[in-house]
């Protein structure tokens, strides 16, 4: 190996705002070497995921903010090349947590084996991973959709909309889904088989959404905020569920939220309606790891439900890939192949 062997993003300053390119460094280091009970991985594929917006920023969060000069963060599956661990051997696929390089050194505990004879591994970054035990979890402890109701979800096209609009469908309630354009909105309808799909770029965009929702909303499965959820509130039911995943609409936002104040209007609606709206993180729900690894997986080969995959080439685009996962130009599950 040479120094040349082995590359890395860094997070190179803060961003105001939209992140832009010169917020990355790419950095060319010596490939590390993995100490005893170690091992030395290639990194194939990283996911790019909302939530690194969060750890750019040094405002206070659930997790600690990546620090100026430090390796971006992210789920990687990367190949074993050398192990220092009884239990991996050269050749070994993983699942691994490494960030934005293309090598990495990582200790057993945090490496799952991934058999890639059972499904492509780039699931393991997807629908068969975080985002799709987000989904599952997230839609069925909080929103427990039932048969016949009406469950909306925007970023319908993403790994998370995608699965928690299939599941939903799979419990017997009605998926309406949301998403931006005319192109993402056909798949989500003819590919993920959603009952209705509503462009959130359209003028009369609130006005589509009460019309798809004859019978008002029940499950709202929020990824985005802003101005969908403004379309949204009018049409909740009565106990209704609202489990609060992701706000992609105001991550660049810095606080610097557009608009009056309108959490008294909010607020009186969640006392009337008797709402139930519960923030979560995915790994809080860890008991239901178990029955997803069984579920989900069971689904796909059913054809019950299916997943889309938008995979860029090469580490030096996953800044400008990851600028656009914000803006909404990803179409499916955002993946580098390193
Ligand atoms: N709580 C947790 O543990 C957890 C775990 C994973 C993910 N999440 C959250 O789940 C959400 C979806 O994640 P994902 O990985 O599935 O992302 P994704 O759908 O692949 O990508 C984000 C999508 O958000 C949509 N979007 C961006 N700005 C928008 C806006 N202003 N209004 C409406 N839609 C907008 C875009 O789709 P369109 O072009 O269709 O608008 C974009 O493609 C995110 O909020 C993420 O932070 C939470």
């Amino acid at each position: 190996m040479t120094a040349e062997d082995s590359r890395r993003i860094v997070l190179a300053s803060r961003p105001a705002g939209r992140p832009t390119p010169g917020n990355f460094r790419l950095e060319s280091v010596a490939c590390p070497s993995p100490a005893e009970g170690q091992v030395l991985l290639r990194i194939l594929y990283l996911s790019l995921d909302p939530y690194m917006r969060g750890r750019m920023s040094a405002a206070k969060s659930y997790a600690a903010p990546v620090e100026i000069g430090q390796v971006m963060e992210g789920g990687t599956v990367a190949e074993v090349l050398e192990s220092r661990h009884p239990g991996f051997k050269p050749g070994d696929i993983v699942l691994s947590h490494s960030g934005w390089q293309s090598h990495a050194v990582a200790g057993g505990a945090h490496l799952r084996k991934l058999d890639p004879t059972v499904a492509p591994v780039t699931t393991a970054l997807g629908v068969l991973g975080m985002p799709g035990f987000t989904a599952y979890a997230g839609l069925l402890t909080i929103g427990q959709p039932k048969s016949g109701e009406t469950v909306v979800v925007a970023a319908a096209s993403g790994p998370v909309g995608s699965a928690v609009g299939q599941i939903a469908r799979i419990k017997g309630a009605r998926a309406v889904g949301i998403a931006g354009g005319e192109k993402k909105c056909a798949f989500v309808r003819e590919t993920f088989g959603f009952d209705a799909v509503i462009d959130h770029g359209a003028p009369d965009f609130a006005e589509k959404l009460a019309a798809a929702c004859p019978d008002g909303i029940d499950v709202y499965f929020e990824n985005v905020g802003g101005k969908v959820w403004d379309a949204v509130f009018p049409l909740l039911n009565s106990f209704a569920r609202i489990p609060v995943c992701g706000l992609v609409a105001q991550y660049n936002s810095e606080g610097d939220f557009e608009g009056p104040d309108r959490l008294p209007v909010v607020m009186r609606q969640v006392l009337s309606k008797s709402l139930t709206i519960r923030g979560f993180i995915q790994r809080e729900f860890v008991a239901q790891r178990p029955a997803f690894e069984q579920e989900m997986p069971r689904w796909i080969a059913e054809g019950a439900l299916k997943y889309k995959e938008d995979i860029v080439e090469g580490l030096a685009n996953a800044p400008e890939a990851f600028i656009g996962l914000l803006e909404g130009k990803n179409f499916g599950k955002l993946i580098v192949k390193i």
